[in-house]
């Protein structure tokens, strides 16, 4: 029984972790009680308890741990999840508990601000085995007046009371995403968000906390991740009262949401679970949660070869089809061409919008070449930036109005590109009836979808949205890229699609409702990725993180090397196979083969990180069947001066009692390969994949 009603007082329980909280007996707010071990008995969750002002410069509301605290009712200044606007310019709100109404593993706690009618349900879905609890809230204008929303997350988490706290998220820019940061939470308000219209590069919406003492293997922490792809924002706050909180939701930085009388708001999902088995224990829940909710879960990744590195815009029908003659004979099973395909595609500037095939690189169309394709027993897969227009095309010159922009102002090009205005209709009809003509006329398995820029002058032009509000413009924009990839998503099911905005821009939990791969950044250096690919794991499992073999660092990684570090995800290759020797080419089919052999171990394996290759030179991890009758084991060297004596390795997540057999290591009982340190001694820059093996 997951969810415990218990008069004022509600307890969620999952496996190992339980989330409490109830009413105050005289206030009646709604306050937070317990996010962390699940205990043995319901009634040893702490009660829900009045708190006193303090002073006469705080309120109780200031004190109180509250659910889900909204910008006015008293004195408290305290980050809030609502922040509303009434015709009458009133700016307060006061929330009372209205009901409570549990379905199975969902909690609705449904609170009201009497006066104005305005609702919010707290949505609470329970996933017990993932040790997951995911919110919503979805604002409710139950009045005869308009509403303006300058603020609506979708959830609030309180840590344990009392405690200093480190924060631990990710980082980055273009090329060089997904590092990992750790801040100690001082008193007052962090904000990580994203102001750019996608996810970003920059900072993500995720976040893991600790009290400074768990690490991969062990201790407590409390992490979470928001499903958007649009702005968003964080915001963890250690009050003047020694409570920490963390605010997550869709970003109010130039945003706001006018409700009209009756309508609905439904914030997206903001994840969080407990691990009191440290980071990897919070990955793999993470990753147990996400893996049967992609759009084709367990699906056997395709090896794949991309054509952007070698040809950049130069594409046409003899050179690909040279390119996939080579590639067939690797084993490669899915050939996807990139960039350069479409009308007046031949460099960045031109071409954007017209989603034809350029006729001169193409001269009976994309068929041919994907008829040969599938004649080498691959399938066919295609990129495209369906969001973006170049000026120079024949979209923009016959909707020069269809971008964001603001009448009258400057149109700022990125990559010579405006964004298309995806918050209207007309301009979704026109992108999905694009790429629906392109999937129904070809046999296409494969679309990578870019997105190279980030917004500006993020306007209507003079398609002026009264009686709207103009700022609903950056969520309205999400809202729709979901509606239309969502449709052609159901009218092609059989598509599969990765979400890419030049590199990891766009990588969270609510573009994988619709894709189901990710690319993780256009820095495709092994020394790099090894890192880089790491830090993404702490989110993301290995089938999503697409990971190409291409010629960055081949002056001075084996071939061999850059296939274990992309074997541990979605294998690609983007490298110049018209240059690779008969040898390499041999070793690469060999690779591949094996790939093959161990990707079911990519789709359903447990990942154990083994050693970090943030701190260490020689780094390793591990993945293990859901049964635990194998897995395999990766482990990598970059440069280490001599003499180099490599820290003790230990094997994670096998059955202790059972045997287990690692070809060139012996066999011993899966207790002896967790308890006895391995020692393999890598030369530099060398690598080793070891599959494990029940006996
Ligand atoms: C982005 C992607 C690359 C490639 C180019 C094409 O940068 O990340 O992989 O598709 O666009 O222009």
């Amino acid at each position: 029984m997951p969810i415990h009603a218990l008069g004022r007082y509600w307890v969620l329980e999952t496996a190992h972790s339980a989330y409490a909280f109830g009413l105050t007996p005289t206030t009646g707010a709604l306050v937070h009680t317990h996010w962390g071990a699940r205990l043995p008995d319901v009634g040893d969750y702490p009660p829900a308890l009045d708190t006193q002002g303090y002073a006469s410069f705080n309120g109780a509301g200031h004190l109180d741990c509250e659910e889900y605290p909204a910008h006015g009712g008293g004195l408290k200044y305290t980050e809030p999840c609502l922040k509303a606007s009434f015709a009458d310019g009133v700016r307060d709100l006061w929330l009372e508990f209205e009901y409570a109404d549990v379905q199975g593993e969902q909690l609705v706690i449904a609170l009201r601000d009497h006066r104005y009618k305005l609702q919010v349900d707290l949505v609470y879905e329970v996933f017990a085995e993932q040790d997951i609890i995911r919110r919503h809230a979805i604002i409710h204008n139950q009045g005869s007046e308009p509403v303006l929303l300058e603020r609506h997350f979708s959830a609030l988490w309180h840590l344990p009371y009392g405690d200093a706290y480190r924060l631990h998220h990710l980082t980055g820019r273009w090329n060089d995403e997904f590092e990992w940061r750790t801040d100690a939470l001082t008193h007052g308000v962090k904000v990580l968000e994203s102001r750019r219209l996608t996810t970003s590069h920059h900072h993500h919406p995720s976040f893991w906390l600790e009290r400074g003492d768990a690490d991969e293997d062990k201790g407590e922490v409390w992490f979470g991740t928001l499903a958007w792809s649009g702005n968003w924002k964080l915001c963890a706050e250690v009050t003047d009262f020694a409570s920490t909180r963390l605010a997550i939701g869709i970003n109010d930085w130039d945003s706001a949401w006018k409700l009209a009388p009756n309508e609905r708001f439904i914030t997206p999902h903001a994840l969080a679970g407990y691990s009191a088995e440290g980071f990897g224990g919070a990955s793999r829940r993470l990753h147990a949660y996400l893996r049967p909710r992609l759009p084709h879960p367990y699906m056997p990744r395709k090896v794949l070869f991309n054509s952007w590195e070698v040809s950049l815009f130069d594409v046409d029908v003899d050179s690909q089809k040279h390119y996939a003659e080579l590639a067939a004979e690797l084993g490669v099973e899915l050939f996807v061409m990139d960039d350069g395909w479409f009308r007046g595609r031949h460099s960045d500037m031109a071409g954007l919008g017209d989603w034809t095939p350029d006729a001169h690189k193409f001269p009976h169309g994309l068929t041919p070449l994907i008829e040969h394709v599938k004649g080498l027993g691959m399938d066919f897969g295609l990129w495209v930036e369906p969001e973006m227009v170049n000026p120079d095309s024949d979209l923009y010159r016959q909707h020069p109005d269809w971008v964001l922009h603001y009448q009258g102002r400057p149109r700022t090009t990125a990559r010579n590109q405006l964004i298309l205005n995806l918050a209207r209709q007309d301009v979704c009809d026109y992108v999905y009836a694009q790429m629906d003509a392109l999937l129904s006329a070809h046999d296409i398995a494969f679309i990578k979808w870019d997105m190279n820029r980030n917004a500006s002058e993020v306007g209507y032009g003079d398609l002026l949205p009264a009686p709207r509000e103009a700022r609903e413009i950056w969520v309205r924009y999400v809202q729709n890229l979901y509606a239309v990839w969502g449709k052609l998503a159901q009218k092609h099911p059989h598509v599969v699609w990765q979400s890419c905005s030049g590199g990891g821009g766009r990588a969270d939990y609510g573009i994988l409702a619709y894709a189901d791969q990710i690319w993780v950044s256009d820095n495709t250096n092994p020394n790099r990725r090894l890192p880089m690919q790491e830090h993404f794991s702490h989110l993301f499992p290995p089938n999503i993180m697409e990971a190409w073999v291409t010629d960055m660092g081949e002056d001075y990684l084996p071939l061999e090397f850059r296939f274990h570090v992309s074997m541990i995800g979605a294998l690609g290759i983007g490298a110049n196979i018209t240059r690779w020797t008969a040898s390499e080419r041999a070793s690469a089919k060999r690779l591949i083969a094996q790939y093959k052999h161990m990707r079911h171990l990519i789709e359903r394996g447990t990942l154990y990180r083994l050693r970090s290759a943030r701190q260490h030179t020689e780094s390793a991890l591990m993945l293990v069947s859901p049964q635990q009758d194998e897995g395999v084991l990766f482990v990598y060297r970059t440069y280490a001066p001599q003499p180099n004596n490599p820290s003790a390795l230990y094997l994670r997540g096998l059955n202790p009692e059972a045997r287990y057999h690692i070809e060139g290591l012996g066999t011993k009982t899966g207790a002896g390969w967790m308890h006895t340190p391995l020692s393999l001694s890598l030369g530099n820059f060398e690598s080793r994949l070891y599959p494990i093996r029940q006996v």
